[in-house]
């Protein structure tokens, strides 16, 4: 696990690092000749409204967005939106209403130039980038992608699609510690609910031995007792989601940006993953220094 940083909040080295990102992409498939024929988009999947948050849900206090996040002003979308070198195409999906509408009056107010090239999607992000990655010409355009969940709503399902198409750059935020962890207790499998979801989320049950160790004993009456003991902790949790990306990925970062709260307790990683077996490699050595360095 990379050396635990202080300074500046977890939101805050999170957004730097895609901004960063961002540039060093849009620099690459300007200079580069054959690349600036390919169409590029940046798709956000969990967008919210391009601005800070103000609201106090559940959601957003049980993964650890309050007060840390009300200083910073810009969103993931408005970064996006602000690069001096444009993308061909944003796409930006979130599942409210309401947040979709903000995100629009951004667009129109602030960005009226870039109007035309973007798309707002009311949508669940899974079932988007499944049916997307499925059908864009991948011939002709590259993607980086955004997953920026406020806990652990991305399915494997999702991750494989994005993999499958050997296009596109994801970075996804993964709740290793204030998600995964948590759902594991210590001495007993997830019920049954949690279960599923984190099935879900890792794309496989593998999850349950390599956290899990069965132990059986007798007890006072002798009759044997078998039971579970969780055997690994958050960063097996991490190393495990990693693993699964290797899985599907060519390149992926091995360690990740780990984003750590006010009280320097690990929440989430940022992870990187790249598609492209040629193109990946320069990718993954920016997103490698990246997430060393913020
Ligand atoms: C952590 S916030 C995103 C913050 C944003 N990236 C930013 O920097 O401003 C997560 C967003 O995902 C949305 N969301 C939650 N579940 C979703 C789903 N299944 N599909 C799409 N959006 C979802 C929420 O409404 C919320 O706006």
């Amino acid at each position: 696990m990379p050396s635990h940083r202080f300074g500046g909040s977890w939101t805050e080295r999170k957004l730097a690092a895609l901004r960063a990102y961002l540039v060093q992409y849009q620099v690459i498939f300007h200079a580069n000749e054959s690349a600036r024929k390919l169409r590029t988009i940046y798709v956000d999947a969990f967008a919210g409204t391009g601005e800070r948050s103000n609201r106090n849900s559940d959601a957003e206090h049980l993964f650890g967005y309050s007060d840390e996040t009300k200083q910073f002003q810009s969103g993931s979308a408005r970064i996006a939106l602000s690069l001096d070198q444009q993308f061909h195409r944003y796409v930006f999906i979130d599942s409210k209403a309401s947040h979709i509408g903000a995100l629009r009056t951004v667009v129109e107010r602030d960005f009226p130039s870039l109007k035309e090239h973007c798309e707002l999607v009311q949508e669940d992000a899974n079932v988007w980038l499944q049916k997307w990655c499925a059908t864009e010409d991948w011939r002709s355009s590259r993607a980086v992608v955004f997953l920026d969940p406020y806990g652990m709503s991305v399915e494997w399902k999702t991750i494989q699609a994005i993999a499958n198409t050997k296009a596109i750059d994801l970075w996804v935020l993964f709740p290793f510690a204030i998600g995964a962890n948590r759902m594991m207790p210590n001495d007993v499998l997830p019920e049954k609910g949690w279960g599923l979801v984190l099935t879900r989320v890792f794309g496989t049950t593998d999850w349950v031995k390599r956290i899990y160790s069965k132990r059986s004993e007798v007890d006072l009456f002798g009759e044997r007792r078998d039971s579970v003991i969780k055997i690994a902790g958050a960063d097996e949790i991490l190393e495990f989601f990693i693993e699964r990306l290797r899985t599907v990925f060519p390149h992926v970062v091995e360690k990740p940006l780990v984003l750590y709260n006010s009280n320097k307790s690990p929440m989430y990683a940022l992870c990187f993953a790249a598609g492209n077996p040629k193109g990946g490699t320069t990718a993954l050595k920016i997103a490698a220094h990246l997430a060393r360095t913020r």
